[in-house]
């Protein structure tokens, strides 16, 4: 069942959110006093989850991924990790305690190498550095060879790799990953959406703002469709690929299977 602006039923998240390992509640949030992107945004997580949040441009998936993660000033409602309030906590502490995020751009240091911008992901934990590469490069094989090669003469799809395994250099168990597949080639994208399941199953708790919303839905367990800084569905993935008025409204201009 989903569930649709003007009236969004809270109960059914106020249930399923207990015991989740990220979630948010009400959220108001914007980047000017007195303008709110965020409406009253709810969202929760549970262990090894992989939910997706899709919507129009400009509805504020990105301004609620970087709610969750401390960069946007949240002036009402709460976010919740592991059952402890993290409301406010800034970006840095929240890599420390288990988030990662990958932002929808600027996400790589294009002047250095491969290996140097994973070894910027771990530099809170440089003793790790060794375990997590070779994690990280187990995920992306591809990127092994290339190591020494500076990022910025990679590809899209390859920055976007390079950008999500520096990610995963600090263990995270949440992963925020803002449109990985945008922008690329369709076997990149494809590409993008596999590694993101198999990051999933290896572990990591996922939250997914995808532009590729039918491709989203159909990996993701839940979904979240985001529209003018609120809910206005939720459901599995599945159920809201059938659901006609997501199909009318957001998935016949969003999708691209
Ligand atoms: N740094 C910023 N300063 C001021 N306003 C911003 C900033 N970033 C985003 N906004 C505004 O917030 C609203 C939501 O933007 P946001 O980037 O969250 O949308 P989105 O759903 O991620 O869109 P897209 O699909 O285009 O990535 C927009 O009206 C946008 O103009
Ligand atoms: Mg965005």
């Amino acid at each position: 069942m989903s569930t649709q602006n003007p009236v969004p039923d809270r109960s059914e998240h106020l249930t399923h959110a207990d015991g989740a390992i990220l979630r948010a509640d009400e959220i108001v949030a914007g980047y000017f006093p007195g303008v709110n992107i965020l409406n009253g945004c709810d969202l929760y997580l549970t262990e090894g989850e992989l939910v997706g949040i899709i919507g129009p441009n400009g509805a504020g998936k990105s301004t609620l991924l970087k709610a969750l993660f401390g960069l946007v000033k949240v002036t009402s409602g709460s976010v919740t990790f592991n059952g402890e309030d993290i409301t406010g906590q800034k970006a840095n502490a929240l890599v420390s305690r288990g988030i990662g995020f990958v932002p929808q751009t600027n996400n790589i240091f294009p002047s250095l190498t491969i290996a140097e911008n994973l070894e910027m992901g771990v530099f809170q934990k440089p003793r790790q550095f060794n375990k997590r590469l070779e994690f990280a490069l187990s995920l992306f094989p591809a990127l092994a060879d290339r190591r020494n090669q500076r990022a910025g003469s990679l590809s899209g799809g390859e920055r976007q790799m390079v950008a999500m395994a520096r990610a995963l250099m600090m263990e995270p168990s949440v992963l925020l990953l803002d449109e990985p597949s945008a922008g690329l080639s369709p076997a990149m994208q494809d590409e993008v959406f596999i590694r993101t399941r198999q990051i999933n199953r290896a572990g990591v708790s996922v939250i997914m703002v995808e532009q590729n919303a039918r491709r989203c839905l159909q990996i993701c367990d839940r979904g979240y469709v985001l529209d003018q800084g609120r809910n206005a569905y939720t459901g599995t993935g599945v159920s809201l690929l059938d659901d006609p008025k997501v199909i009318e409204l957001y998935l016949g201009t969003l999708a691209r299977a």
